[in-house]
């Protein structure tokens, strides 16, 4: 069931700005904070990053506040005209959200934008002037909540790729904040509470691993694009798609959107790491983890990353099973590395020809943590359990820091380009 206003367009995002910001968080810093990390739950197929409470994800993750930009407009379209209950808080829930700072300033923009609306007896009985909002930040039960909460109410300030402070919607008063780790593919909600749903990066992730590239040379499903994804991971990632609209369809008010912003194999062959600029990140992967020694050939083999980058069309023949979502709109962006645009931009710039501002190595050291906030735990299942966690690690370090050689050698050909597929649905 496709609603009139359906469009599916490839939209490439350019994100460059003169004064970007590498960041705190340094390889040396995400191994220290790693170390902490506790042992994942054999249900958990993907652990956070970093010391609870310092939100590390964030600080290293710069390219998915571009991309919740990119969503900024279609939501606020949604929010500009879907029905808002009267008398009533209005409940938004951002599913996966990490640490809860990439998506602080798009909330910020819809509380104002809900609060704007005109002739909608928006006000609750209780308070002249402000309808009250209820933020639900949903993701795994070992989430970094201390930093949800951290980033939510303040006490640790969120900056963009480009240093920009975020404000915080809770600053706006009349906004609650609930956290929820349940887990996405299970109802959160009670039926009919969510006003609007929201999910950025985070449903390609499958409720278990089913790990069949396990003894191939090929690390993650949407690499067989030559042939058939493998069986196990589409057919788990199809389930999985289904069980997630089944859920958000219980949770939605009727008219409530669900906005789904999604890792995908785009209709040119694309995804995350490996599109028409540079090199596959997922070559390089496979050249640095090739040159440890020390692990042995099942080791070498025993990658099987527990995602699925869902096609656009995997994505609406899910919608299409559920008779109350309607599909309002499919559309796939890319969104440029913004590491790797900034360091183009810097060495090409007039200002910059004498006293480039930023080293190959430098640039490196910079741009790899953001592809290991969310790769580490998977590289370190493939590790034997013989060996000592601190073994494990100090074989991970030295994968980084091949990664980090190979990126020096050629930065201009090394970045992680997101692919994606921004899905905006109402339950009728
Ligand atoms: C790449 S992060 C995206 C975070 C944030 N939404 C953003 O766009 O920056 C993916 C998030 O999905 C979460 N996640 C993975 N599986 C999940 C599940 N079954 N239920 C809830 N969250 C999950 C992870 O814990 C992680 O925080």
């Amino acid at each position: 069931m496709i609603g009139a206003s359906f469009y599916a367009a490839a939209t490439i995002i350019y994100c460059t700005s003169a004064t970007f910001h590498t960041g705190a968080v340094t390889a040396f810093a995400l191994k220290q904070q790693q170390q902490t990390v506790p042992t994942a739950n054999s249900n958990v197929v993907h652990t956070p990053v970093g010391k609870d409470g310092d939100g590390a994800y964030s600080a290293a993750t710069k390219g998915c506040f571009d991309v919740i930009d990119a969503a900024t407009p279609l939501i606020l379209n949604e929010v500009a005209c879907q029905p808002i209950r009267d008398d009533h808080p209005f409940h938004i829930a951002d599913y996966g959200t990490a640490d809860g700072g990439t998506s602080l300033g798009l909330l910020t923009k819809i509380v104002k934008a809900v609060r704007e609306r005109k002739g909608d007896n928006n006000n609750d009985s209780n308070n002249d002037d402000e309808k009250e909002i209820v933020i639900h930040y949903e993701d795994q039960r070992e989430n970094e909540w201390k930093s949800v909460f951290n980033h939510a109410f303040g006490y640790k300030k969120v900056t963009d790729a480009y240093g920009n402070q975020i404000d915080t919607p809770y600053d706006l008063g009349n906004v609650f904040i609930e956290a929820n780790g349940v887990g996405f593919h299970s109802q959160c909600y009670p039926s009919k509470s969510i006003d609007l749903g929201v999910s950025f990066t985070a449903m390609h992730w499958l409720s278990s691993s089913p790990s069949s590239l396990r003894g191939v040379d090929i690390m993650h499903s949407a690499r067989s694009v030559d042939g058939p994804p493998p069986q196990a991971e589409q057919k788990q990632a199809e389930q999985d798609w289904y069980n997630i609209l089944c859920a958000r369809s219980k949770e939605l008010t009727k008219g409530g959107r669900f906005v789904c912003v999604n890792f995908c194999v785009s209709k040119e062959g694309y995804f995350l790491g490996q599109t028409d600029t540079g090199v596959s990140m997922w070559d390089s992967f496979q050249i640095a983890w090739n040159k440890l020694a020390g692990i042995s050939e099942e080791e070498r083999l025993g990658i099987s990353f527990p995602s699925y980058y869902r096609t656009t069309d995997e994505f609406i023949n899910g919608i299409d099973k559920c008779p109350d979502l309607r599909l309002i709109s499919a559309e796939e962006k890319i969104v440029r590395c913004p590491y790797r645009e900034q360091y183009i931009a810097q060495s090409t710039s007039d200002d910059n020809k004498n006293s480039k501002t930023m080293t190959p190595g430098e640039y490196s050291k910079s741009f790899v943590p953001t592809t290991r906030t969310w790769s580490h735990s998977t590289f370190k299942a493939a590790l034997s359990d013989d060996k000592t966690d601190q073994e494990k690690e100090d074989i991970l370090e030295q994968f980084w820091t091949n990664y980090e050689e190979l990126v020096a050698e050629a930065p201009e050909e090394h970045g992680m380009d997101y692919v994606h597929s921004y899905l905006v649905i109402e339950k009728i």
